[in-house]
C-alpha cells in the first residue's frame, strides 16, 4: 500500500489506491480546509505534490479549470479532493493560509 507524507509535518499515512487525497491527508490528523466539501469549487485544498505526481489519478476538466483561478498555481499544484492515490507513495506539501490562495 503506497504511503503519504505530509510537509512540513513530516505525518504519514497508508492510503489504498484510488483513495482520495483528501481523505488521506485527514487521515493523518492534519488539517486541511475543504469548503466546498470536495467539488473543486473553493480552491482551499491546494497543496502541492512534492513526489510521486505520477501516480495519482489524471487531473480532470473542473480541477484544471479552477487552478487557473488560484494564485501561486505551478506544476505541482493539484486539489486535494480531485485527486486519488495511485500505487506509489506520495509526498505532499501542505500550503498553510495565508500561502496567497
Ligand atoms: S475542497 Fe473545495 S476545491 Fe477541493
Amino acid at each position: 500500500m503506497p504511503t503519504l507524507t505530509l510537509l512540513p509535518s513530516g505525518k504519514t499515512t497508508d492510503a489504498e489506491p484510488g483513495t482520495r487525497l483528501l481523505d488521506a491527508i485527514l487521515a493523518t490528523g492534519e488539517k486541511i480546509v475543504s469548503k466546498c466539501g470536495g467539488e473543486a469549487k473553493c480552491g482551499e485544498c491546494h497543496v502541492f505534490i512534492q513526489e510521486g505526481r505520477k501516480s495519482l489519478s489524471k487531473m480532470q476538466r473542473a480541477e484544471n479549470e479552477k487552478l487557473d483561478t488560484i494564485p501561486g498555481v505551478g506544476s505541482k499544484s493539484r486539489l486535494a479532493c480531485q485527486t486519488l492515490f495511485g500505487t506509489e507513495n506520495v509526498t505532499v506539501e501542505l500550503l498553510g493560509f495565508g500561502s496567497g490562495l
